[in-house]
């Protein structure tokens, strides 16, 4: 099947990403979120990203204005009956994916393929919610989206062959690199990029160094380019919690229990950068 008409549900940081690659490559994109506002917000950030490419000479200012026509923002979920394919990107909460997914599965034509952006949730629990199940997918991309160069794909139990082409092929023209990854907690990047960063708060929790001096060490000792608690903050603390949830309750093992500062965190709003204070202050 050929995909050309895109929606992408969730203006935030991930759906904005997605929503912009796609647009750039040339796919018509209906943008959704709950709010006008929410989806003006991501907009005027897709703007920004590509005006910062405009001055580099990276792109031309009618490549911009191409690439903002195609976005088509909507608060209506129907609008997915226009698309071959739907990308959700709205928050890490099985019951907000699951009440999308059996929307989406009433409204979107029978070929559509439904994917999740999910960062840890079962592809196949999600899928269930469905009468589509073999054209339920993960499309999981990284932050952020324009610039890193993995998606991770995953297959729930009953997800064809011609679903998983679709999406792959559907990547690559975004200028991705694709990777298999089966269906299990947190697949590949989050079941080993999270305990990372919880042990990093763990450190920050437990006295052994300050969050500027834990960050670093892994930039400067291992080469990351963000430490670990900036990059908790740029994730959102919240999404790191709800990861660090999924792990803990799909694998049982104390192991992947979240730090009870993270949790408190969250608890008061501080989310990271998009709340203005995490582990540390944004302005
Ligand atoms: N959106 C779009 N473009 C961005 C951006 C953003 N938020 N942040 C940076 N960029 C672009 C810059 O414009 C710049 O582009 P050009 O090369 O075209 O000029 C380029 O990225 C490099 O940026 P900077 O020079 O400003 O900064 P940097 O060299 O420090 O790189 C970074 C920034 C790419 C974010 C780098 O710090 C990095 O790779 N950090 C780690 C990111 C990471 O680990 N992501 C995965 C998170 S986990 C995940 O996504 C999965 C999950 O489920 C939670
Ligand atoms: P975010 O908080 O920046 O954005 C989420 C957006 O979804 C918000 O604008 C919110 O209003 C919207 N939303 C919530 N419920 C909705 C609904 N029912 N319908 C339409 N829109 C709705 O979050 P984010 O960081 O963009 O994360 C989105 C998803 O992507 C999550 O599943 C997350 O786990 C995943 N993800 C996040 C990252 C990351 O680094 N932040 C990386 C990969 C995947």
């Amino acid at each position: 099947m050929e995909i050309k008409t895109i929606m992408v549900i969730g203006a935030g940081q991930m759906g904005g990403g997605i929503a912009q690659v796609c647009a750039a490559a040339g796919y018509t994109v209906y943008l959704n979120d709950l709010k006008q506002e929410y989806i003006d917000k991501g907009l005027a950030r897709i703007e920004k990203n590509l005006s910062k490419q405009v001055s580099k000479e990276r792109i031309t200012q009618d490549d911009l204005n191409g690439t903002m026509d195609r976005l088509k923002p909507t608060t209506d979920i129907h609008d997915a009956k226009h698309v071959d394919i739907v990308i959700e990107a709205a928050v890490e909460n099985m019951e907000v994916k699951g009440n999308l997914f059996s929307r989406l599965d009433e409204i979107a034509p029978e070929h559509t393929i439904l994917a999740t952006n999910t960062s840890s949730l079962p592809i196949t629990e999600i899928a269930a919610v469905t009468k589509r199940p073999e054209k339920v997918i993960g499309m999981h991309f990284m932050n952020p989206v324009p610039v890193m160069k993995l998606v991770e794909i995953i297959r729930g139990l009953a997800t064809t062959d011609e679903s998983y082409q679709a999406v792959e092929k559907l990547a690559v023209d975004l200028g991705k690199t694709a990777v298999e990854v089966n269906d299990f907690p947190g697949f590949v990047s989050n079941r080993i990029l999270m305990p990372m960063i919880n042990e990093a708060i763990y450190t920050v929790y437990e006295g052994v160094s300050s969050p500027e001096d834990i960050d670093s060490v892994m930039k400067l000792g291992m080469n990351h380019p963000m430490g670990p608690l900036t990059l908790a903050d740029f994730i959102g603390l919240d999404t790191c919690l709800y990861i660090m949830e999924t792990l803990q309750e799909g694998f049982g093992d104390d192991k992947y229990r979240p730090c009870p500062l993270l949790r408190k965190y969250v608890k008061a709003g501080w989310l990271g950068r998009k709340t203005g204070r995490g582990f540390y202050q944004y302005q």
